[in-house]
């Protein structure tokens, strides 16, 4: 019989991240699905913390001196010291827009000279102007983009990203910006989640005759874009001048028959009706909502839709109407915050200055803002079974802060605390 030599042991524990001074775990003992109200504010903090790995995984989460006792640590265990640091789950953006050609500063300086958003959009700007400049570029510049965008999400402490099309708005042109975000997910650490979003806008093509490109995205984008696996949400924005509710209704039906789960951008510019279609088919989030009215809150909290919003856009296009997140919170419907990082009405890509905004804008409190870009956010993308939380089982995505309190992350705002991301188990 061969003595196996206890020293040198195997131990499935490939690194513990210990010494967090607050290790906020996001777990709420025997609850599952997004937190409401009062669990928004449950961080579950540990004090002095540990986290222990297991390749990929998540393997354990305790006091630093019960874990190190309790788990056998090999010599191949990678020790990290959060020196007393904070330490959270990897963030995550359920909503940006990150593959585009060009920019839009130029819209930006017409804004602040007194130009609307949706006025600027129908003189042939808006998200037609960011089309116009996504087709001519090619696969490999909008990967070159994308792929900064992309590392800058991960370095600010963002470790999962959905990313939507929306830009190309023929089948071509949604097909490319599809593989290129499918191809970021595969080369970069972060885990991307893809989103079909050819009901962005009208292409001028199709501006005298809108319902064809509806016909368009059902008879031939849709079919395709399942077909080929490229997606896995399919969003609409449903908008006074862009999609009409009924136009809406058409294309989640038919995103739908094809497997796709839904998004909406809804009641962003004005009261649309997109919170109460997102509860009428059931879709995962509904986004924006800064219009949004009484009875689609009430439906939507009944349907079980997460509400997504999004600070950056009304900050940026310093809109009157913003959501009722206090509102929404007391009455019991999830929260999740997103960057919306996009050309036009968002271009900020950092999440932690996004909670600065729904703190200050939307009234939310500290512990719910970290609760609404963490395991709120991974609800909204249909990931609450993989991150957003501490949770044994789930992927080893944390994040090391240069601060010791969570409030510190929307409270020094634009500054960038992420101090060390660990995705997947691995240091990056
Ligand atoms: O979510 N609202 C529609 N879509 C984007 C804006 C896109 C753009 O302006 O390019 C949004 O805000
Ligand atoms: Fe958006």
């Amino acid at each position: 019989m061969v003595k196996l030599n206890t020293q040198t042991r195997y131990s499935p524990i490939t690194a513990i991240v210990k010494n967090a001074g607050q290790l906020v775990t996001l777990n709420l003992p025997g609850h599952l699905g997004p937190r409401r109200g009062k669990e928004m504010s449950s961080l579950g903090i540990i004090k002095d913390g540990a986290v222990a790995i297991a390749g990929t995984r998540i393997f354990a989460v305790d006091q630093t001196a019960k874990l190190i006792k309790k788990l056998k640590i090999g010599k191949h265990t990678e020790i990290i010291d959060a020196e007393g640091r904070l330490v959270t789950p990897g963030l995550v953006d359920p909503h940006c827009h990150p593959v585009f050609g060009g920019n839009r500063a130029n819209e930006f300086e017409m804004r602040l000279a007194g130009k609307d958003y949706l006025e600027i959009a129908k003189a042939g700007g808006g998200i037609k102007s960011t089309v116009r400049a996504t087709r001519k570029a090619s696969p490999q510049q909008l990967y070159e983009r994308g792929r900064k965008v992309v590392d800058k999400m991960l370095e600010s402490g963002v470790t999962t990203i959905e990313g939507k099309s929306g830009y190309g708005l023929n089948t071509q042109a949604e097909i490319k910006i599809l593989k290129v975000l499918n191809q970021l997910g595969q080369d970069t650490k972060a885990s991307i989640v893809t989103t079909f979003l050819g009901a962005h806008e009208i292409p001028e093509e199709f501006e005298h005759n809108p319902d064809d490109y509806v016909a368009l995205i059902c008879g031939e984008m849709i079919p395709t874009v399942a077909s080929l696996g490229l997606a896995e949400f399919c969003d609409i924005f449903c908008e006074k001048g862009v999609f009409s509710p009924k136009q809406s209704r058409i294309v989640m039906q038919t995103a739908q028959a094809f497997g796709l789960k839904l998004k909406i951008h809804a009641d962003q510019l004005h009261s649309t009706g997109g919170a109460e279609l997102a509860a009428e088919f059931g879709a995962v989030s509904a986004d924006h909502l800064d219009c949004v009215a009484q009875e689609g809150i009430h439906l939507m909290k009944k349907a079980g839709v997460i509400a997504v919003l999004l600070p950056g856009s009304v900050f940026v296009l310093d809109s009157k109407r913003r959501a009722p997140a206090r509102q929404m919170i007391e009455y019991g419907l999830p929260v999740a915050l997103g960057t919306d990082f996009n050309p036009g009405s968002s271009p900020i890509l950092s999440l932690p200055l996004t909670m600065s905004l729904a703190c200050i804008l939307f009234k939310m409190t500290p512990a719910e803002s970290l609760c609404a870009a963490t395991i709120n956010a991974a609800y909204a993308i249909d990931r609450g079974d993989k991150c957003g939380s501490l949770t044994p089982g789930k992927m080893a995505d944390l994040v090391i802060w240069d601060a010791d309190d969570y409030r510190e992350i929307p409270y020094w705002i634009g500054q960038n605390l992420a101090k060390t991301v660990i995705k997947n188990g691995k240091r990056i």
